[in-house]
């Protein structure tokens, strides 16, 4: 079984209609994934698996080397990192940006929370730092922009030094300089040989980082192809996934696509 994930045949059903079917995904230790597909694909029900805050219907979900199911998601989850919008809303707005950063490690061995308080402080300053926005540890969450609440998010979700990071759309919402900048941070962390295993969930190609290594397409719960960028990226797979005839550029290590047919 794959260190980080191994799904097999994960099917998920919701209201008798198959949201995810037959799912077969795999990430080893090291790799940096970016989740492609439209609005209801069911990407964001891909991570909520990968998170343990869901279980398949049917099919094996392996998540870092457990099984769900046959595990207590309380003791996975701390070993997961995961930022989405949904996590988001449930921030307070008037909690203080370091708080929300430092809370994540709350609850993960209540021991050493109590002992450790001031380091868990330390740490969350300088993810806060890493993520550039350090000189809003003060302010109150409420009061940040979306950008800014975004950097917040993920500073958190690495809070708990995780085995695996999942970010839902974290670039969503945020203007060009915004993006840029983001995922140059993506980038960074996708280098850094210390980052866990990254999952990172977009509709855009314009929003892969710089070193992420593979790719997943998803199209109405199915998977359309899965695997190393630089063959899996490819105008027919993007065609298949959104529908579209999709021109494709590279420009270096990033991407963009739009709509229309070569010649
Ligand atoms: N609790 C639920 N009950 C019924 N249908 C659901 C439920 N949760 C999700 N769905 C449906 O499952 C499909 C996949 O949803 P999901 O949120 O995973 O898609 P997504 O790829 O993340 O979409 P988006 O790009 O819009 O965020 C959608 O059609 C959605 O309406
Ligand atoms: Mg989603």
């Amino acid at each position: 079984m794959s260190d980080v994930l191994a799904f097999a045949g994960v099917t998920v059903t919701r209201g008798g209609k198959e949201i995810l079917s037959e799912v077969d995904w795999e990430i080893e230790e090291g790799q940096r994934w970016v989740v492609l597909g439209p609005n209801g694909a069911g990407k964001s029900t891909l991570l909520q698996l990968a998170a343990a805050r869901l279980h398949p219907t049917r099919g094996v979900a392996g998540v870092l080397g457990e099984v769900l199911g046959t595990v207590d998601v309380f003791e996975l989850r701390p070993r997961i990192g995961l930022a989405s919008a949904s996590l988001a809303d449930h921030v307070p707005g008037d909690e203080i940006v370091a708080d929300v950063v430092v809370t994540a490690s709350y609850g993960v061995v209540g021991r050493w929370r109590e002992r450790y308080d001031r380091l868990d402080l330390a740490r969350a300053h300088e993810l806060l730092e890493a993520l550039g926005v350090s000189h809003l540890a003060d302010r109150r969450y409420g009061t940040l922009s979306e950008g800014e609440r975004k950097r917040v998010q993920i500073a958190r979700a690495l809070m708990t030094d995780p085995e695996l990071m999942l970010l839902d759309e974290p670039a969503a919402g945020l203007d060009l300089g915004g993006r840029e900048d983001l995922v140059a941070r993506l980038g960074a962390l996708a280098e850094d040989l210390e980052a866990p295993a990254l999952v990172l969930v977009t509709h855009h190609v314009e929003e892969i980082p710089p070193g992420f290594t593979d790719v997943l397409l998803l199209k109405d719960g199915e998977v359309v192809a899965a695997g190393p960028i630089e063959i899996t990226l490819t105008e027919d797979n993007l065609r298949r996934t959104f529908g579209l005839d999709v021109i494709l550029d590279r420009h270096g290590d990033r991407f963009t696509a739009r709509a229309g047919t070569r010649d």
